[in-house]
């Protein structure tokens, strides 16, 4: 049989709205699901998806992504890579999977959303694929990990963890619950596609498969990019969305959905990404630092894409600036000092080296979080020996991010970073907890969204967490032995110090 040539038929198949005659168009998009601020289907006409694929091309390049990524996993599955790893870039693998395997599955869903509400033919089109990247990101992504679990239960978290009520699940939850799960057809693109993985995870996914290359871990490297395609072709759903939201006259529901996810993804992506690059991955192996990644990739490329569009960078770029030389580092003091309550081992990543290359990548960091934070612990460690860090007591969460509150130690005006202070507020009766005025601000955007939920530290005070110790933490983080993680080099890095020490003494 011959077939008629895309561009013969592709424009007409791929907006395929008609008119419903058996039901209204609000039964057939209710608002709830499509939100679509009650722009009616003419309005949606003019979408124009950038990337245009038909189902036939789209199931082949799938199929061949597949084929390949997993005959280099069965090719090299012998050489068991991970026998002589870095083991900070094991710590990656094991954040990595255990933060994203189920998120990935979930957003299928989201992509689901749009597929079936969004308003315009061409967004249906783009999403049903993405429904499809997303199932195939969340299988590989649990598939791959699965057998290294023979060598570490943390590897199991990848499908474990969205199961827990671990500190960091609870903070990735909330905000995929925020900007994928909870949202409208309107407010996934915008949020998630647009915000999210324009801004973000397109470029993460980018810099992992390079770095996974640079380790030598060719298997991470080849799914690493086999994703990255995908989300580079399935970001572009959103940016028409935000088109047409502006040219209807809701230019301000656009950008306000935007500064809700690009700061929501900055504060996971300081958590996650910021220690990965600045502290985890070895040395020699850095190419850029998280903020010259950040600047160069997030500050700079996806401002002139907001631009372009037709919005405005958010009104709190100046905070999110300090915040890029504060958040990060105190995310890795955090978790380095509590790692207990993750999944992985943590890398310290303060040898006297690393701390050299620190202060020429954020010069004043030896006099902030050198001098006042790691140096206290160092001289502790050397004297004393390797001593728990865990605070006694439970530590202020935002009760936005769900993470620490975070502030420079030892900063004073005019220095680098910026002070560690709450940003409370009242809302009826209780007292909310904020790491900044921009979490603040999102909260206050929409009270009854945010309003019940309680952050880990809540739950403390609340008698949530029985008993209301460390270990009754851990258990309630469903953190098991084996799974709990530790110093990523058995502290053996203290040595360098004592000898120091020792040579100067
Ligand atoms: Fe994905
Ligand atoms: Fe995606």
């Amino acid at each position: 049989m011959a077939l008629l040539k895309r561009a013969d038929w592709y424009d007409i198949a791929r907006s395929t709205n008609w008119s419903p005659t058996y039901v209204t168009e609000d039964e057939l998009f209710p608002e709830e699901q499509s939100g679509a601020l009650g722009l009616p289907l003419e309005s949606w006409d003019g979408y124009d998806e950038p990337y245009k694929v038909t189902y036939r091309e789209y199931v082949r390049t799938q199929r061949e992504k597949d084929a390949g990524v997993y005959a280099v996993k069965a090719a090299l599955q012998r050489a068991n890579f991970l026998d002589t790893a870095e083991p900070g870039w094991i710590s990656i693998l094991k954040l990595h999977y255990g933060a994203f395997a189920i998120l990935e599955a979930m957003a299928s869903g989201a992509e689901s959303r749009m597929a079936r509400f969004g308003k315009a033919g061409g967004m249906r089109n783009m999403a049903t694929f993405g429904s499809l990247d997303e199932n195939r990101h969340g299988q590989i992504q649990l598939y791959f990990p699965h057998e290294h679990v023979q060598r570490s239960r943390q590897f199991d978290w990848a499908a474990k963890s969205m199961h827990t009520n671990e500190w960091a699940v609870v903070a990735a939850r909330h905000l995929f619950d925020d900007i994928m799960s909870a949202r409208d057809a309107v407010g996934v693109a915008v949020m998630l596609t647009f915000a999210f993985e324009t801004g973000f995870s397109n470029l993460q996914f980018l810099g992992l498969a390079a770095d996974a290359a640079k380790a030598g871990d060719m298997v991470f490297s080849n799914l690493a990019s086999s994703i990255q395609t995908d989300e580079a072709r399935h970001a572009q759903i959103g940016g028409p969305v935000v088109k047409i939201l502006i040219e209807n006259g809701h230019q301000d529901n656009a950008q306000r959905l935007v500064d809700i996810a690009i700061w929501r993804a900055w504060t996971l992506f300081a958590t996650v990404t910021g220690p990965s690059m600045d502290y985890y991955t070895p040395l020699e192996r850095r190419q850029q630092s998280f903020k010259e990644f950040m600047l160069e990739w997030v500050f700079g490329q996806f401002e002139r894409t907001l631009v372009d569009i037709g919005l405005d960078r958010p009104w709190y770029w100046d905070i999110m600036l300090d915040d890029l030389d504060t958040r990060h580092h105190g995310m890795h003091a955090g978790i380095w000092t509590f790692h207990q309550s993750v999944w992985w081992d943590v890398p310290p990543g303060v040898s006297p080296a690393e701390r050299e290359w620190l202060e020429d990548k954020y010069p004043g960091w030896e006099e902030t979080w050198g001098a006042h934070f790691w140096e206290p612990i160092i001289e502790r460690f050397v004297t004393d020996g390797p001593v728990e860090t865990v605070l006694p007591s439970m530590i202020p969460l935002c009760n936005m991010s769900q993470v620490p509150v975070t502030g420079t130690p030892g900063w004073t005006p005019g220095k680098t970073g910026r002070p560690l202070k709450d940003y409370p507020l009242e809302h009826k009766g209780r007292t909310y907890h904020f790491g900044s005025e921009v979490d603040r601000w999102i909260f206050q955007q929409d009270p009854e969204r945010y309003q019940d939920h309680l952050s880990i530290a809540d739950r403390m005070v609340a008698g949530m967490i029985q008993p209301p110790t460390l270990d009754g933490l851990l258990a309630y983080f469903d953190l098991r032995q084996g799974e709990q993680g530790g110093d990523a080099l058995k502290h053996s890095w203290v040595e360098a110090y004592r000898q120091a020490r020792t040579e100067a003494a």
